[in-house]
């Protein structure tokens, strides 16, 4: 099946307004998305927030099955969470890491985890092993085996990075944990809505994602999944009166499904806007949407290679729809600036946000162009022009 591409943009009245390639950041949402979300709003003011959401208790609900159908996972393994870093930090720290406990991730690890990774390492004495890229720039399997020994308690790695366009090779990744008995995290934040991402085909024990970005839900959203052989070992670093009963005075229960990672106060127009993305997204086909993803990816990849001063910059032998680049005659930032005032919007990715891999490339700042599948080839040859004109400008 293709996409209906005009019906998609007719669904997107942003694309009237701007070209839009920062999805990487934050998508511009289908109109079903914005009309779910206004409606409650309405609701909530015209009877009451906790009137409304009594109302709207399916729609609610919703959002755990259609979360559930995308991952191919049960609704009791998925909690709703504000955003991807704390449904990571959710499943992170309820881990009894214990002195002499190792970590394992990868060179394109986002900051906030990296981070988390070093708190903890402080506090209890752990070891953080970081796994080498391979030829091609992804995280090398072979070595990945050669770092696993009984020390290893969790294996954490991105799928796809903040900083470009690689794959992380997840499925090889998630062979070695289960083969190993090692839980496996995996920060499905920027893959997940641009490409097909099933827990079980990938053998993930925990995975993450958010609203905004390629899934076109609202900001503010997120989730966390927990394989269910997992959920009643992970005691939440938090817990509050929806993750947890009081049961007497000196006494509480922790709920048995993914929901004790949750807290009770929440976006209730975000969660049933989540749940609408997700269910557009599903529409489409998760299959058909990457297909496009890819071919408008490289095509855009192919136009900028062919500019004389710019560099691709993207690694791994299966790239997604961010394409990140740089010029030998202008920073980043005049570009993204440049294509700002020309209503295109790009995005930068600073080292401070995937340290070990922009170290080891020398590398400061990438523009970012994350394509969507409502993106258009009209809009990748603007945005190659663009670019063209900006690099002719003066200064
Ligand atoms: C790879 C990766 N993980 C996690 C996050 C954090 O997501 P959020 O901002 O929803 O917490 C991001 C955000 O850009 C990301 O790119």
């Amino acid at each position: 099946m293709t996409l209906d591409l005009e019906q998609i943009r007719k669904d997107t009245p942003g694309v009237n307004h701007c070209i839009h390639l920062n999805n990487c950041g934050a998508s511009l949402p289908p109109q079903p998305v914005m009309d779910a979300i206004s409606e409650h709003q309405h609701l909530e003011a015209t009877i009451g927030g906790y009137e409304a959401a009594a109302q709207a208790q399916d729609k609610l609900e919703r959002m755990y099955d259609a979360i559930a159908k995308l991952i191919n996972c049960s609704r009791e393994e998925v909690a709703f969470i504000e955003n991807a870093t704390r449904a990571w930090d959710m499943a992170f720290y309820s881990f009894d890491f214990q002195p002499g406990d190792c970590i394992i991730t990868a060179m394109a690890e986002y900051a906030s985890n990296y981070i988390a990774y070093l708190q903890v390492a402080r506090k209890h004495g752990l070891t953080i092993k970081v796994v080498p890229n391979d030829e091609f720039g992804q995280l090398s399997i072979k070595a990945l085996e050669s770092l696993i020994d009984e020390d290893v308690k969790l294996i954490s790695v991105v799928h796809v990075p903040t900083n470009g366009g690689l794959v992380n090779p997840a499925e090889a990744v998630g062979k070695i944990a289960r083969a190993n008995n090692i839980p496996f995290l995996l920060d499905t934040c920027q893959s997940i809505g641009q490409m097909p991402v099933d827990v079980d085909a990938l053998h993930a024990d925990i995975i993450i994602g958010t609203g905004r970005k390629y899934l076109r839900g609202p900001r503010g959203t997120g989730f966390l999944y927990v394989r269910d052989s997992l959920i009643e070992q992970l005691e939440p670093p938090f817990l509050d009166l929806q993750a947890a009963t009081w049961t007497g005075r000196d006494q509480f229960e922790i709920r048995k499904d993914a929901r004790r990672f949750e807290t009770w106060e929440r976006h209730v127009a975000g969660q049933i806007g989540l749940g609408v993305a997700v269910d557009y997204a599903l529409d489409l086909g998760l299959e058909n949407i990457y297909d496009r993803i890819q071919t408008l990816a490289d095509s855009l990849r192919h136009q900028l290679a062919a500019l004389p001063s710019i560099t691709v910059r993207d690694l791994g032998q299966e790239q997604c729809g961010i394409v990140t680049f740089t010029s030998d005659q202008k920073t980043p930032e005049q570009i993204q600036t440049g294509l700002s005032k020309r209503n295109t919007n790009t995005s930068l990715s600073q080292a401070p946000s995937t340290l070990l891999d922009m170290n080891q490339r020398g590398l400061e700042t990438v523009i970012r162009a994350g394509v969507h599948y409502y993106n258009t080839e009209e809009e990748i040859i603007t945005l190659v022009d663009t670019i063209e004109e900006i690099l002719k400008e003066d200064g």
